[in-house]
């Protein structure tokens, strides 16, 4: 939710900064806002809409200030208008703050700071942060030593209750930003006689891959010359510089139209890494180096636990149904946001995963924690190195599909599924699943690269489709088993990027109530697997054609689909039950994509979404 960027160095900032806030807008594109240091004073620009909009509105940024901030929003407090946008300046002008999060005590601050003459020109919390740091300064003596500037952000956030990821100016301290983090991402860049921060990798890539990862309560000093990191506490922290991976390459488009296109058709090579070097030798089971806990140990638990939101939580509902299936130990998944409160007990053997994409969805997050804090063990599965689950995890799995820029999650998600189902095997050999089962699950999983490819040859068929079912408000996704959680998938998908409604629900569950939507101006999309299944979903179909509804099959090559029970069919691959799930996805992939270009929708970045969701 939300990115920052900011930017101390020998170039002109606002060019730098714009290009990070373009790269970071994914995160949040309510409103965009830019400020620029120059001879003590602030040279401030922000608009409601995109950085686009920004960059035509205001020839402001020509100004060549080598210090600055940007910010684009991802609005919790206050509408979409140019007076919300970030940056806020406080009403003395002094200090300039951009801020990720949300301020839980605003309320009672802001009434206070009435008191005390100050004013406001947003209804945003933020506000209320910056003018609040203005009144330590005012109050501070001018002989403090050290920075002034430093202690007073310290002071003011000891105040603070909530979630943030801020950066701040002052104007008596050209050059010179103080930032500081709890609950929001926050990096810094270390190029060339320049520093760069922002909320993740991606606004920094194309000037360094040198980064340091700012843990919660640390606050950064950031001069032209050097940096400094402390606490909360004013106790000095070592930095660690990391190397990234990730390269400016793989945050570009590379002439596809949209990043949810390139991501989907990115999948093959994806899934290929999220494999790569985790097979064991003897070709019967998975290998994971980062899970930091020993067979024998991994062997005493008797029930895991996985957390996570949206579609990492239809990812984890595919992996409870595969290690049940194939392992035979109990799963319990929960929303991350949910298990929090709900303190459900938990078994005495029991072991969490975390699933998150990004690494920082604050629900997961935050639930994590609460399992740690009751004495568990939590490994996370996660894509973006360095994050803040990932650091906090005892080990985990990196998923490695490189940057998911797309709102809404493709490869990240499939990337999610392979794992689920690696770790179903691994979990299986330690019990009871053979070694020749072992050797035939292993080819299976090595094949999903080019069966997805195969699968993704069907993306011309699916376009005509959408554009065919492309004016429909109401579609149905329905499959059963491991296939449900996929319906599930889709119809998030759906909802995400065409914003069609759309609910996914277990194939017979359809006639306990929401067959009442069923007409002909409610499609179904059905997830059609060989197998025990298919008579029982085709009798579901059956029930659907009965009352004038139209049909998408999504079916498994040799289904033998009665005359006219589906009105259109996309084929997919024949393939292993612990590979279908992914294979079952990629249509609904397209169709959704396909629907969403179709109805000219902002695909990359629908509306009222952003794609790390960072405040609770
Ligand atoms: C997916 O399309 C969504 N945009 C969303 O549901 C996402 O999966 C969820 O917010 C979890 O994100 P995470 O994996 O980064 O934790
Ligand atoms: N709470 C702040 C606002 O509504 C910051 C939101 C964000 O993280 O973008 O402006």
């Amino acid at each position: 939710m939300c990115g920052i960027v900011g930017y101390i160095g020998k170039q002109k900032a606002s060019a730098i900064i714009l290009e990070g806030l373009k790269r970071l807008e994914y995160r949040g594109y309510d409103s965009a806002g830019i400020a620029i240091q120059k001879n003590g004073r602030f040279e401030v620009a922000k608009k409601a809409g995109r950085v686009e909009g920004l960059i035509k509105s205001t020839p402001a940024l020509k100004i060549s200030g080598t210090s600055g901030i940007g910010h684009t929003r991802w609005a919790t407090h206050g509408g979409v208008t140019d007076a919300n946008a970030h940056t806020h300046l406080s009403s003395d002008g002094k200090f300039a703050l951009i801020h990720n999060g949300i301020i839980e005590n605003y309320a009672g601050i802001k009434k206070f700071l009435l008191t005390k003459g100050y004013t406001f020109q947003s209804e945003t919390d933020t506000e209320v942060l910056c003018n609040l740091i203005a009144y330590h300064y005012q109050k501070e003596p001018a002989t403090t030593e050290g920075s002034r500037f430093l202690e007073c952000v310290r002071k003011t956030l000891r105040h603070i209750e909530g979630a943030y990821g801020i950066a701040v100016m002052c104007s008596d301290c050209p050059a010179e930003i103080v930032s500081a983090r709890k609950g929001s991402p926050l990096i810094l860049g270390v190029g060339d006689n320049e520093y760069m921060l922002a909320s993740d990798v991606a606004a920094i890539i194309s000037r360094t891959q040198n980064v340091v990862y700012l843990k919660d309560g640390e606050i950064l000093h950031l001069t032209a010359r050097d940096f400094s990191i402390s606490t909360l506490e004013a106790e000095d922290v070592s930095p660690v510089i990391d190397r990234v991976t990730w390269s400016i390459e793989d945050t570009d488009l590379n002439g596809s139209a949209h990043f949810m296109e390139k991501e989907i058709f990115e999948q093959p090579a994806a899934l290929e890494n999220t494999m790569r070097g985790r097979f064991a030798e003897d070709g019967s089971t998975a290998n994971f180096g980062g899970l930091n806990i020993s067979p024998v140990d991994f062997r005493q638990i008797d029930r895991f636990h996985f957390l996570a939101c949206g579609s990492a939580w239809h990812a984890c509902l595919v992996a409870e149904h595969l290690i049940e299936r194939f392992a035979r130990v109990p799963v319990e998944v929960d929303y991350s946001s949910e298990f929090r409160y709900r303190n459900t007990p938990l078994g005495k053997n029991a072991l969490f995963f975390v699933v998150s994409q990004s690494g920082e969805t604050i629900d997961t997050l935050a639930a994590m924690r609460e399992a740690k804090r009751k004495g568990y063990m939590v490994l996370a599965v996660n894509n973006v190195v360095g994050s803040t689950i990932a650091r906090e995890s005892a080990g985990g799995i990196y998923q490695h599909v490189g940057p998911e820029i797309g709102v809404a999650s493709t490869k990240a998600f499939t990337s999610q599924l392979l794992v689920g189902a690696m770790l179903a095997l691994y979990i299986g050999r330690m019990r009871d699943m053979s070694f020749s089962d072992g050797v035939e699950y292993v080819n299976a999983l090595k094949g999903v690269p080019d069966i997805v490819r195969r699968t993704l040859e069907q993306a011309p068929h699916i376009r005509e489709i959408a554009k065919r079912y492309a004016h429909y408000h109401d579609f149905l996704f329905l499959g059963r088993l491991s296939l449900f959680p996929v319906a599930l998938e889709g119809a998030l998908k759906l909802k995400e990027v065409s914003y069609i409604h759309a609910e996914g629900y277990p194939a017979a569950e359809m006639k306990h109530g929401p067959i009442a939507l069923i007409s002909e101006n409610c499609p179904s999309v059905f997830l059609v697997p060989s197998g025990e299944m298919f008579t029982k979903v085709v009798s579901s179909m059956q029930e659907i054609k009965a009352r004038k509804g139209r049909i998408i099959a999504i079916a498994t090559e040799g289904c033998e689909l009665p005359e006219g029970v589906a009105d259109e069919v996309i084929s997919i691959p024949a393939c292993h039950e612990a590979v279908l799930p992914i294979v079952a996805t990629i249509p609904m992939q397209l169709l959704s994509y396909y629907i969403a270009v179709e109805l000219k929708r902002d695909v990359d970045k629908p509306r009222n979404l952003a794609k790390s969701v960072t405040v609770e």
